[in-house]
């Protein structure tokens, strides 16, 4: 008999708490329209589940994500079609983003382009010390397109999100420590029990003071945020149409240094 295929994103009930995990290991978590829509839909499943009180979202030990699918978006063009597609895959950060239940980011390896930003997208980010977190997307000929632009800047300042976006500058956990990307680093092997214990002590607290605490922290950092993250799609989307974007990524899956020439 055929065994199964293990799905991309699991889920696992501790009482008042889940954890969800990518689990696409072979493609460092690369965060497919298959897994995202496979995220979305457990997180509106645990959103509707009055016995879950917090969440914890995480990777592998070699990668939390390393963005979103290269290979998938590669040959995507600008045009209705492709926008559509872009434009539903994106809204899926968006949903981590508006959870009402608390989310916490256990990060451990790569948290690049799309992952970084899912990261940015969860409450509170625990980070294993081998964590490394980038917006490498001009690399590609493209820019970071699930909302790393708005809520990088937000959380580091426009100086280091500058150097983040424009030249793919990585940051180690401890860096992204003092710079205020994660709010904890633990040592790799404690990260899990660490976030779920965090999660656990979420859960025991008064639900609805939480959801108005995570509302009011947003209110403090996140005005603006829908038509920052408005712009940001608008220049992703464009970006399809130029052949830098077509080369960036073709250059990425067939393992070469891209050349750009600016158009
Ligand atoms: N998409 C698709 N496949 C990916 C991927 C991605 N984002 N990242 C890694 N992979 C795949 C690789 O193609 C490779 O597959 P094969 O074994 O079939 O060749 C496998 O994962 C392992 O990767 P590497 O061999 O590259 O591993 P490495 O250790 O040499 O490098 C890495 C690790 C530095 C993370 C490198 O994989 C990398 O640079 N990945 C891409 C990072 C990136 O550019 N992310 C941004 C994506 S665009 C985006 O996210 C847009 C947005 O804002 C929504």
């Amino acid at each position: 008999m055929n065994a199964q295929p293990e799905p991309e994103v699991q889920v696992e009930r501790d009482g008042a708490v889940a954890i969800v995990t990518l689990n696409r290991p072979r493609a460092l978590n690369a965060l497919s329209s298959t897994l995202m829509k496979a995220l979305a839909s457990a997180l509106d499943e645990l959103e509707a589940s009055p016995d879950i009180r917090a969440i914890v979202l995480t990777g592998g030990p070699r990668a939390f994500a390393a963005g979103a699918d290269i290979s998938e978006m590669k040959d995507l063009a600008s045009g209705k079609a492709a926008r559509a597609a872009l434009s539903e895959h994106l809204a899926r950060w968006d949903r981590v983003g508006r959870l009402k239940k608390p989310v916490i980011a256990a990060v451990a390896g790569y948290a690049l382009g799309g992952g970084c930003e899912l990261a940015l997208a969860c409450d509170l980010v625990v980070a294993a010390e081998d964590a490394v977190f980038g917006q490498p997307e001009v690399q590609l000929g493209v820019i970071p397109g699930a909302g790393g632009t708005q809520r990088l800047t937000r959380a580091v300042g426009k100086a280091l999100a500058m150097d983040m976006v424009l030249t793919g500058r990585r940051l180690a956990a401890r860096e992204a420590l003092e710079r205020g990307l994660v709010s904890r680093v633990v040592a790799p092997e404690v990260l899990l029990d660490e976030a779920k214990r965090l999660a656990r002590r979420l859960a025991e607290l008064a639900p609805l003071a939480l959801r108005a605490a995570k509302l009011s922290v947003a209110a403090a950092c996140d005005r603006g945020l829908d038509s920052g993250l408005k712009a940001e799609r608008e220049a992703f989307y464009g970006l399809f149409d130029t052949s830098d974007q077509a080369e960036g990524m073709r250059a990425f899956v067939e393992k070469r240094p891209p050349v750009f020439e600016g158009k």
